[in-house]
């Protein structure tokens, strides 16, 4: 029972210390829209026709884009193009960035 606790605990406190840990254990789409919603992405664009229209929809970028491309675009935006106002996600964890990239890409 004890080592039950302990486990429970130990897992709690892995998620809450490493929440990559969490996100290496789906297949990444989930994840992906999840992080989308909580980003506000669609506050300017649209996906799956739900979002705003201040940007192109994201729909078909795989596309236009490729996966580098796209990564890139959301770790850097605000230097690669000074006058756009979508902002740089270059806080946005590493996994996170490409867990976003890759779902993006697959739209096509
Ligand atoms: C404040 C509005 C805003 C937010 C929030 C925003 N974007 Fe953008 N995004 C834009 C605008 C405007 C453009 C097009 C012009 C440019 O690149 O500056 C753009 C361009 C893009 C492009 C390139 C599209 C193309 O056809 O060239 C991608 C990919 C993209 N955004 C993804 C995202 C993702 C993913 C998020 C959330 C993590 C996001 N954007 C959040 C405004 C926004």
């Amino acid at each position: 029972m004890r080592a039950c606790k302990v486990f429970i605990l130990g897992t709690a406190l892995l998620l809450l210390t490493h929440p990559a840990a969490l996100l290496a254990e789906d297949s990444g789409e989930p994840t992906a829209r999840r992080l989308i919603n909580a980003l506000g992405c669609k506050g300017c664009h649209k996906l799956e026709g739900d979002g705003g229209s201040l940007a192109p929809d994201l729909d078909q970028i795989g596309s236009r884009m490729s996966r580098d491309q796209i990564r890139q675009h959301l770790a850097a935006h605000a230097q690669e193009n000074p006058k756009g106002f979508m902002p740089s996600y270059n806080t946005t964890s590493q996994e996170e960035l490409t867990l976003i990239s890759d779902f993006l890409y697959n739209l096509q």
